[in-house]
């Protein structure tokens, strides 16, 4: 995808000058990049579906260095697209034209960190699972965990409010960032970086920052609550035979866990097909038409596997699953994650990847699944679902070999339509970023895009920061 792709019009930012490079390259020796072939990863997404054609990329170290890039642009009209570790996955996060690329790459150093609050604060461009490795050093863990550990930075997190695995047990970003610092388009910063629970002076200005997905400024600083590190983990892989009892068994599970459930997350038997094909993982048990993947994490290693035993005593007994196994060491708890954790991988080897990721309410939330499947036949190559069932949120893929447009029209308006009706969210925790920036209609009213749209004026006048995404220009 392309911006020509999708008619879209270069909107009339000058282009970047001799002048401007010189700027860039004495404010950030050996930081300003224009190699092409250098470029070409920060040009397109990690779906390599979106691609932009940035001619420079600026890596600041520091929050005055962001000041400085932001203030200079903003003087010279020069659009600027923030970019964290590149795995957002609604195209967000590349250039549509010609924007600057800033990488938050090198602004990747922990401040402090509070022993007994647990309040870490940090530059926005730590790795999500460094900061977990760092924290675990000193017994604690974030408060969020996702499949693009590894390289999604913590800014980009905040920007895009991720959801992810650990949602259910600890909430979303909304609640566990205390403070952020954001260098708006001209270049003056908003400090709101304080590390209080408490603080209900005025306008909570930090969460317009969170999931505003880099169109308001950029987050250079993050302070966040971190829980504790649990003593004692265990997960639980199970077959299910069907939708309804995957729902029975999130209540039972409620009813036996409850104060150590930390995730429950869903598969279908298509997506565990994915990754034994693509990833050669093994699937331990016989085939399912659903699997749960239940975490606990805990205080007393005792006790907690005493509770899961007496909930997966229960749930065997009654017939709600029809298999199951479970893990407390380290290594297998690992690869039983994989199955669930790798399908966003595995789903890119079948070729082109249509993703929605929707908020829609839990009895419901499959029905979406079986009716695409009976509505696109034989025309993709696989239909799958899963998710985080816990919060009611589903990822529907469809993958087909290269990108077709009838199988396009066949799925759009058709999914944003169904949620709608079901008075859901047509994006759950991925964003709008590109993709979905003209669909946000189906969950929004038009007062309330005009209220955001207003928002972005106040801020960001001159539209500088990341146009083209996630609100819908005002006409
Ligand atoms: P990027 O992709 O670089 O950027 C995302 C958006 O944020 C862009 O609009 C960008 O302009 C903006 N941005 C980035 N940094 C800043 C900043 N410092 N200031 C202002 N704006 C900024 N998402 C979930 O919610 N839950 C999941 O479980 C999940 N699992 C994933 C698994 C895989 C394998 C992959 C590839 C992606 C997954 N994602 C998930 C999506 C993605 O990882 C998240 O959206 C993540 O938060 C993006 O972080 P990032 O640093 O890569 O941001
Ligand atoms: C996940 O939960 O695996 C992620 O949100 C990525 C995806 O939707 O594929
Ligand atoms: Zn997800």
């Amino acid at each position: 995808l392309t911006a020509d792709h999708c008619g879209l019009s270069r909107l009339p930012f000058p282009d970047v000058t001799s002048q401007d490079f010189d700027f860039f390259q004495r404010l950030l020796p050996g930081r300003a990049v224009t190699d092409e072939d250098d470029l070409k990863t920060y040009n397109i997404d990690w779906l390599r579906t979106v691609r932009g054609n940035s001619k420079l990329l600026l890596r600041p170290q520091n929050t005055e260095e962001v000041c400085k890039i932001l203030k200079y642009c903003n003087d010279r009209h020069l659009a600027v697209t923030p970019q964290g570790g590149n795995t957002g996955l609604v195209g967000g996060s590349v250039p549509v034209f010609d924007e600057i690329i800033l990488s938050t790459a090198l602004m990747d150093k922990v401040i402090s960190f509070d022993q007994v609050s647990g309040a870490l604060v940090c530059q926005s461009g730590c790795i999500l699972e460094s900061l977990n490795q760092y924290l675990e050093g000193q017994g604690y863990i974030m408060p969020l965990d996702l499949g693009a550990k590894g390289s999604c930075h913590i800014g980009g997190n905040l920007a895009t409010n991720a959801g992810g695995l650990r949602l259910l047990r600890y909430g979303s970003l909304r609640g566990t960032v205390l403070g952020l610092e954001a260098v708006l388009p001209d270049g003056s910063v908003l400090n709101c970086l304080n590390s209080l629970r408490k603080d209900n002076t005025g306008y909570d200005l930090k969460q317009l920052f969170i999931g505003s997905e880099g169109t308001l400024g950029v987050i250079t600083a993050v302070s966040i609550l971190c829980p504790r590190k649990p003593r004692s983990a265990n997960v639980a892989l199970l077959g299910c035979e069907s939708f309804s009892k995957v729902l029975q068994v999130f209540t039972l599970c409620r009813d036996h866990l409850g104060e150590i459930l930390s995730a429950y997350e869903f598969q279908d038997l298509e997506s565990m097909r994915v990754v034994q094909t693509h990833l050669k993982l093994t699937n331990p048990l016989q085939d399912s038409a659903f699997y749960i993947l239940i975490e606990t994490a805990g205080s007393c290693e005792h006790h907690d596997e005493e509770k899961l035993n007496a909930f997966l005593e229960k749930a065997l007994e009654s017939g709600l699953v029809t298999s199951g196994t479970v893990a407390t060491d380290r290594g297998k708890i690992k690869s039983l994650w994989a199955l669930r954790e790798c399908i966003t991988e595995a789903l890119a080897h079948d070729g082109y990847v249509y993703k929605y990721d929707l908020s829609i309410p839990v009895e419901k939330l499959y029905d979406l699944v079986e009716e695409t499947r009976a509505r696109l036949g034989t025309t993709a190559r696989r239909v799958v679902g899963y998710g985080h069932l816990g919060d009611g949120n589903l990822h529907l893929n469809i993958t087909s070999e290269t990108k077709s447009e009838s199988l396009l029209a066949a799925l759009e308006p058709f999914v944003y339509e169904w949620t709608a009706q079901h008075n859901g969210s047509i994006s759950a925790e991925h964003g709008l970023g590109f993709k979905k920036r003209d669909h946000i209609y189906y969950s929004k009213s038009r007062e309330a895009v005009q209220l955001m749209q207003k928002l972005k004026k106040m801020l960001d006048p001159k539209g500088i920061m990341n146009p083209y995404k996630t609100i819908p220009s005002a006409d």
